[in-house]
């Protein structure tokens, strides 16, 4: 028998999840099936463990469950550890499950690797200080930027993640501390977008020739995207790119094999693809 992957959320019939990791099994000649679970929110431990009780080799996991899988799982990579949320579960060599998280590196990849940014000493602004913006911290605090600062509607939750890495290296405040400050980058982590709102910062806030990435993707640009085009940004960039990438390392953790992103990115945007998550 192949072996069995899947993705488990809540909701799950929109993930794309079943699409990419089957486009990489078919590109790297993997035998290995994908499919998607239904998570239930009131037992989410048991949907993983009969899972993997019946064969299951590893499993993405996606809203609401992250934090959940970060706490059930036996060993944590260094990154799930940090982030405190697991979007990757892995049958170990001796049964046990093993948690990592692969959104943080999702976002550089793409970032950087698929556009070219480059983060080493720019001033970096993320918005929303929810679980999307922890999972993603580490990482963009690796890739070198000069300055970090979040910033959130409710100010003592971005005070509160700026504290965690170190309160050297990370500035959190409120949208209207913003006020007078400039950046090379703005990343939007926050979930205005799903309401087709967009975090009120002040104009003025993004650089010349500075980028905007909207961690959310749509059939067309999210508000995000359409507010960093009014402001001039150099490049405006949605989150399919990152989706693909962390399914990327995924499929790479599981089966020691990198497949290639770009022609599955081009896939998904010809098929058109819809806000969300994995
Ligand atoms: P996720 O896990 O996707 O990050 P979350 O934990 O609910 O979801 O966090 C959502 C983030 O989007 C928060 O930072 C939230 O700000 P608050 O902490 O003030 O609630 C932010 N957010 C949601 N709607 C927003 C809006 N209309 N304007 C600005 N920020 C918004």
């Amino acid at each position: 028998m192949a072996d069995q992957y899947a993705v488990i959320g809540n909701p799950i019939a929109h993930s794309k999840s079943p699409l990419i990791h089957t486009e990489f099994a078919r590109r790297t000649r993997q035998r290995l099936t994908y499919g998607r679970i239904l998570g239930n929110p009131d037992d989410f431990p048991a949907d993983v463990r009969r899972f993997f009780a019946a064969g299951g080799c590893g499993m993405n996991v996606t809203l609401p469950f992250k934090e959940q899988a970060w706490a059930i799982v036996d060993r944590r990579s260094p990154t799930a550890e940090r982030v405190g949320a697991v979007n990757t579960l892995t049958r170990l060599p001796d049964g046990r499950l093993g948690g990592d998280n692969t959104d943080g590196i999702g976002l550089v990849r793409d970032l950087c690797a698929n556009h070219g940014f480059d983060c080493g000493g720019k001033r970096i602004l993320l918005l929303g200080a929810g679980g999307a913006s922890r999972g993603i911290l580490p990482t963009l605090l690796e890739a070198g930027p000069d300055t970090l600062v979040i910033a959130n509607r409710t100010a003592t939750k971005a005070l509160d993640l700026a504290a965690a890495p170190g309160p050297d290296r990370v500035d959190g405040c409120g949208l209207e501390g913003l006020q007078g400050r400039c950046f090379d980058l703005i990343v939007n982590a926050t979930s205005a977008g799903l309401g087709g709102g967009v975090p009120t910062i002040p104009s003025g806030c993004l650089a010349p020739g500075g980028w905007i990435y909207d961690l959310l993707y749509g059939d067309t640009p999210t508000p995000f995207l359409r507010w960093g085009r009014e402001q001039g940004a150099a490049r405006v960039l949605d989150g399919l790119g990152m989706l693909v990438e962390q399914a990327a390392e995924s499929f790479f953790l599981w089966r020691g094999v990198r497949p290639a992103t770009a022609p599955v990115i081009a896939r998904l945007r010809g098929n058109g693809s819809h806000t969300g998550a994995s």
